[in-house]
């Protein structure tokens, strides 16, 4: 399955501050998953990090002389804003994030960003007094009304050595909001809120055990991957956030109620619901509010008591799609849970084998729905799979 930053034409803007070393990873990652990235510098940057290091990486010239010719007839920021489908600022100053709010123009980066009709993402990074500055946060405000994309600042240690809001955001943040920003340009699921929930719950026994399983949360995370990447907003209930992917919507429960209210909370806002989670059939009637003490030879008897079935409970009219976790009989079982539950859509999931199943990231999979079609999948990684369950799921949304 290819990556949606493939082939996809990026363009760069590094600009003077001391985080523009850690763009470089960002670059690589990029051109690794098949964009084609161009890299403009400001006059600054080039203070911090040599064009050098970026040509060896994309194999392309960075842009940094405003009067160059670049190898094109025209004006070579013209051709690089006209062919650019995102354009990336990062690290941004104070000072680029004013050039940009106002339309000035008197660097390769800003002459692009002026120039393009692509969307910006602007990773900003800067001492927190630059950041917290009045004149930086309507500059902010001005670029975010014009409809610019933000990831970060973040907090943690600057290079004043002060603690504060201004780090730029990690690389693997920055590509994922560059994957969610290109999935909003022209994927299907454009517009649609997408929920799904992840994990395993976990039902109290005392405040140190409790009633679990194996869901790693894979299969949960990867379909909240798959439809960001495709352009929708995405609600992702997990009990293990953790390991959520970035650019979407984290809600962090543990339980089987806890995940039913969360569930119900984004309910209006969606259109789809994906129970991905293994969500516990039982819990136990009345959890200790200590720890429960070891009496020797004596046994402990829980009294478990059933647990709402989320999916089966919900009357609004979304696409609803379960998954069926099966050690046997898996067709059959699976039809049963189709009609239970209500579903238009079940993923019978074969949970027996090394590739499938718990803690695996490849999965084998059977989707049924409710007009009695059953596809039988191959081996897949579990974002492929994701990707064959969301192409059922576009198609009855009719977009
Ligand atoms: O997380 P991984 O390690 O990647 O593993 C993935 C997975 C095996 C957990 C996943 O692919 C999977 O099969 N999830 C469903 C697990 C499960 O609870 O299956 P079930 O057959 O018991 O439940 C059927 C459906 O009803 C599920 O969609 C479940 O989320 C839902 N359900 C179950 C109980 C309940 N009280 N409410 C529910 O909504």
């Amino acid at each position: 399955m290819s990556s949606i930053i493939e082939n996809r034409q990026i363009t760069v803007g590094v600009t003077g501050s001391i985080a523009a070393y850690k763009i470089v990873d960002v670059v690589s990652k990029l051109v690794q998953q098949g964009a084609v990235v161009d890299v403009a510098m400001t006059s600054a940057a080039v203070n911090f990090i040599s064009p050098l290091t970026f040509q060896s990486i994309t194999g392309r010239e960075p842009y940094v002389d405003m009067w160059g010719v670049h190898g094109v007839k025209g004006e070579a920021h013209i051709e690089l804003a006209r062919r650019t489908e995102l354009m990336l600022i990062a690290p941004a100053t104070a000072s680029t994030m004013a050039s940009l709010a106002h339309g000035f123009a008197d660097d390769f980066v800003t002459l692009t960003a002026l120039a393009t009709k692509a969307p910006l993402l602007i990773s900003p990074a800067m001492d927190s007094q630059m950041w917290d500055h009045d004149a930086t946060q309507i500059n902010l405000n001005l670029l975010q009304e014009r409809g610019a994309h933000f990831i970060g600042p973040e907090q943690g240690r600057l290079a004043s050595g002060q603690i504060g809001t201004g780090r730029l955001a990690e690389s693997q943040k920055i590509i994922a909001t560059i994957k969610s920003c290109l999935g909003k340009l022209e994927g299907d699921l454009t517009g649609k809120t997408v929920m799904v929930t992840a994990g395993g719950t976990r039902e109290a026994i005392d405040p140190v055990r409790y009633i679990g399983n194996r869901s790693s949360g894979k299969m949960g995370n990867a379909l909240a991957e798959a439809a960001r990447d495709r352009g929708a907003d995405v609600v992702l209930i997990t009990t293990v956030p953790e390991t959520a992917p970035e650019a979407v919507e984290v809600v962090a429960v543990e339980s089987a109620s806890e995940m039913e209210v969360a569930v119900s909370d984004h309910l209006e806002r969606s259109e789809v619901l994906i129970m991905a989670a293994a969500v516990a059939d039982y819990r136990v009637d009345q959890a200790s509010e200590q720890k429960i003490k070891r009496e020797h030879a004596k046994n402990i008897d829980l009294k478990l008591v059933p647990n709402n079935d989320i999916i089966a409970s919900i009357a609004t009219d979304i696409v609803k799609v379960a998954f069926a976790a099966e050690t046997e009989d898996l067709i059959d079982n699976a039809k049963k849970k189709l009609l239970d539950k209500n579903v238009n859509l079940i993923v019978a999931n074969n949970v027996t084998g090394e590739m499938s199943g718990f803690g695996s990231d490849t999965n084998i999979i059977t989707i049924l729905d409710d007009r009695g079609q059953i596809e039988e999948l191959p081996v897949l990684s579990k974002y492929s799979c994701a990707m064959e369950i969301l192409d059922r799921i576009s198609d009855r949304l009719g977009s």
